[in-house]
């Protein structure tokens, strides 16, 4: 891995080559300037051990195999017709799951947001070639996405307020309270074309199940199941997801989304009552 020395922004350095922090745009520390809860701890699975998590994906301990089958229907469905204008992938780390699905849609462009600056190179390699621009931005998701919401209200025809056909958010939405999600959520709204959408894959407690024992539940799931994985990447996958996963329980995050503007319904449920895909379109 890179030196992750630039971990978390809350203004969007944005660039067509991977980003890293401005001088203008100094990292605003764990908190970041908008309270949303990125923080150094949180990113570090993503940064310093980044590998980690790819020989997770790699040997599908959270079904990402499956899940990337359920977004690929969906996303080739969206792309058959018309072109499409641009994307977001909030979130995106190295775009290890979408970046080969991506690069058969008819984008007007693609833009990649992570919190982690050190992980945007990867991804910018992925999507070398690509038929369509993409643009890196190293900011926190709720920072850009309420960002980008303020300049559609401001003057939705000026460049860089267009509205997004698609918006994914894939593993990421659990760093965030449930406070954060909701205002992820009621920016990311007005920033989506009235026949776009909002992909978002992650873990969800279940309904009624609290976070201690959903922590718990998990870190069994990793000690009785995830044997492939060496031993320090168990403790390192452990150590973040005790310290760092806030996962909203399923109903009252479609509760959340109602509120907020969308009409959601789940595309996609993995085998451990965890990981899930969840299709959001504007509901007014
Ligand atoms: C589990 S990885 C998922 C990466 C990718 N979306 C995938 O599914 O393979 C979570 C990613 O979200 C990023 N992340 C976590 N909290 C974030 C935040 N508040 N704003 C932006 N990115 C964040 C991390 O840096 C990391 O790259």
């Amino acid at each position: 891995m890179t030196d992750p020395t630039n971990q978390a922004a809350a203004g969007p350095a944005t660039s067509d080559h991977p980003a890293q922090h401005s001088p203008a745009d100094p990292d605003p520390g764990p908190a970041g300037a908008t309270g949303s809860n990125v923080s150094r701890d949180s990113l570090e699975l993503f940064t310093r051990s980044w590998q980690a998590y790819r020989h997770v994906v790699d040997l599908d301990l959270m079904e990402h195999r499956a899940l990337t089958a359920a977004l690929e229907t969906l996303l080739l469905q969206r792309g058959g017709g018309a072109p499409l204008g641009w994307m977001a992938d909030l979130g995106c780390g190295d775009l290890g799951l979408l970046a080969p699905i991506l690069r058969r849609l008819p984008l007007a462009g693609l833009i990649g947001v992570d919190a982690a600056a050190a992980v945007l190179p990867l991804a910018a390699a992925r999507m070398e070639g690509s038929p369509f621009p993409c643009q890196w931005v190293s900011a926190d998701l709720l920072a850009w996405s309420e960002a980008r919401r303020d300049q559609r209200v401001a003057d939705p025809h000026a460049p860089g307020a267009e509205p997004l056909s698609l918006v994914s958010c894939l593993f990421a939405l659990h760093h965030l309270d449930d406070a954060h999600k909701r205002r992820v959520l009621e920016a990311l709204r007005p920033c989506l074309a009235a026949d776009g959408c909002l992909l978002v894959a992650d873990v969800f407690r279940a309904d009624g199940e609290d976070r201690p024992t959903y922590i718990q539940r998990y870190l069994q799931r990793v000690a009785s199941q995830w044997q492939e994985l060496p031993a320090a990447e168990r403790q390192l996958v452990g150590d973040h997801l005790s310290a760092s996963d806030f996962p909203a329980e399923r109903e009252a995050f479609r509760q959340l989304a109602a509120a907020a503007g969308w009409r959601s319904r789940w595309l996609w449920n993995g085998s451990h009552g965890a990981e899930a895909l969840l299709l959001l379109e504007p509901s007014r």
